[in-house]
């Protein structure tokens, strides 16, 4: 997991305590769920609405580093945002940091007023 210093982009969307066991959660940020998903000790945030109809990403099942999307399957690459089963869908990544326990994301973007 990323220790750093946060610049202007980031802004703190949760505690480590907030994920579940299975290293998950999900956050609003503005207008956009975000998903936050541990795979291999690394935390990854993106885009938790899947393109196709709306499936809640964080739900679905991971094989490696690919987060299936829990109604039809469709896989996501947490790190990259794209899906490998169809080059037009894509969900957005964010760059995390992880901070006296807390969870930041580069997301100032979506937060009206930042
Ligand atoms: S809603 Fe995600 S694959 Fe259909």
């Amino acid at each position: 997991m990323d220790e750093g210093q946060p610049d202007g982009r980031f802004i703190p969307v949760a505690r480590l305590t907030a994920l579940d066991a299975r290293g998950r959660a999900v956050v609003q940020v503005g207008d956009t769920r975000v998903a936050l998903v541990r795979v291999d000790g690394q935390l990854h945030a993106l885009e938790d609405t899947c393109p196709h109809r709306g499936g809640s990403l964080h739900e679905g099942d991971l094989e490696g580093t690919l987060l299936h999307c829990p109604l039809h399957a469709w896989p996501f690459d947490v790190r990259t945002g794209l899906c490998p089963w169809r080059p037009d869908a894509k969900v957005r990544i964010y760059d995390v940091l992880v901070r006296g326990g807390e969870i930041l994301i580069a997301a100032s973007d979506r937060v009206p007023g930042r």
